[in-house]
């Protein structure tokens, strides 16, 4: 459905000067200075698929989204949605996409939202039965009729997201682009949004690129995610894989019931390990003895006999790494082979 072949975006803007003396001499500068914010990025996106387009702060998921939808034009590289160059048909491209910018309102703002509906149906050539159908849908899923003729103006935060996706959705396009769908939404109304997604992926197939920084969005929605750094691609698979791969490290914490007999425990030893791939922490106050170490070289198991063997346990929680904290550490360390 999407073909992304090695495309990049430079931006050019005037060189700036530091001070007033420099706001002057740049007025006069004709030097450029070029930020490459999408650095030759790949990728196919197959009919059907959720994926999740994911990065830092100004890592180039945006300036992507917008090549893919045909509002900037690739500075070097193509992009084909559904067979179509997005910057060069932008009319036809239309026709496949939707798009929701979860930081604005692609919608008219003083116009109640029913006008806003009757509008796109006209702007998209909508059928009168292919309306009533997908009206009935998305009044189900989004919960449209609660505020339907309200101006878009007096909207919710949670509404209007309802609502623009809705809008998006009214003429059935092949892919669906959401930048930051669920920002600033309650939980509750993130969840609804969530489902509404996949309720329309599974119901019409329709291919869904998301970027956002809410990891519970990816958990919840995308199989496979893209990981973009400086822009570029850092990152593209399934997100077990990289939980596979990342998130190796457990953390076992127990509640011990004699904590004078800690001291004398050597866990390592007990263990086989040396002091730098097991360690270990008691916490005196709460009697919490933690125990982190790489799942790969330390079975649970293992440890739970070793310190079962020497003391009373009154409880034990296991941990994983969170994708938060393996995300986390991507950011800021990049991928290592
Ligand atoms: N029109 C523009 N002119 C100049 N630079 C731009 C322009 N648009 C984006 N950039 C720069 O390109 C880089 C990538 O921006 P982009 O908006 O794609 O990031 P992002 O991954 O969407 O970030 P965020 O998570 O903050 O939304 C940034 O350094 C940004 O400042
Ligand atoms: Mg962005």
């Amino acid at each position: 459905m999407i073909k992304v072949d090695h495309i990049s975006k430079d931006f050019i803007s005037p060189k700036k000067y530091p001070g007033l003396r420099g706001a002057v001499k740049g007025l006069f500068s004709s030097e450029k200075v070029v930020k490459t914010a999408v650095d030759d990025i790949s990728f196919t996106i197959d009919t059907g698929e959720i994926v999740g387009y994911i990065g830092s702060n100004g890592a180039g998921k945006s300036t992507t989204i917008k090549m893919m939808t045909g509002i900037l034009t690739p500075t070097r590289g193509e992009c084909l949605v559904a067979g179509i160059d997005p910057s060069r048909h932008r009319k036809e491209n239309a026709q496949n996409i939707g798009v929701v910018f979860g930081q604005r309102t692609q919608l008219w703002w003083d116009l109640p939202l029913s006008e806003s509906f009757t509008i796109l149906k006209e702007i998209y050539n909508v059928s009168d039965e292919n309306y009533a159908e997908r009206m009935e849908f998305l009044n189900r899923v989004l919960e449209l009729p609660d505020f339907f003729d309200r101006p878009v103006r007096t909207l919710s935060l949670g509404q209007r997201m309802r609502a623009d996706l809705g809008a998006a959705l009214l003429h059935n396009p092949k892919v669906l682009y959401l930048d930051e769908p669920t920002i600033g939404l309650d939980l509750v109304v993130k969840d609804n949004i969530r489902k509404a997604i996949r309720e329309i992926n599974e119901k019409y197939q329709t291919t869904v690129i998301l970027t956002t920084h809410d990891i519970g969005d990816i958990e919840e929605l995308c199989s496979r995610i893209i990981i973009i750094d400086e822009g570029k691609k850092i990152y593209d698979g399934s997100l077990n894989d990289l939980k596979d791969k990342y998130g190796t490290k457990r953390k076992v914490s127990m509640e011990i019931k004699q904590p004078e007999k800690i001291k004398k425990l050597s866990l390592t030893e007990i263990l086989g390990v040396k002091k730098e791939e097991c360690d270990v922490e008691f916490d005196k106050e709460k009697n919490m003895l933690c125990v982190t170490f790489d799942k790969h070289k330390i079975q649970v198991p293992q440890v739970l006999t070793a310190v079962m063997d020497a003391v009373e346990v009154k409880d034990v929680q296991i941990q994983e790494t969170e994708l938060a904290e393996i995300v986390k550490e991507i950011y800021n360390h990049g991928v290592t082979a």
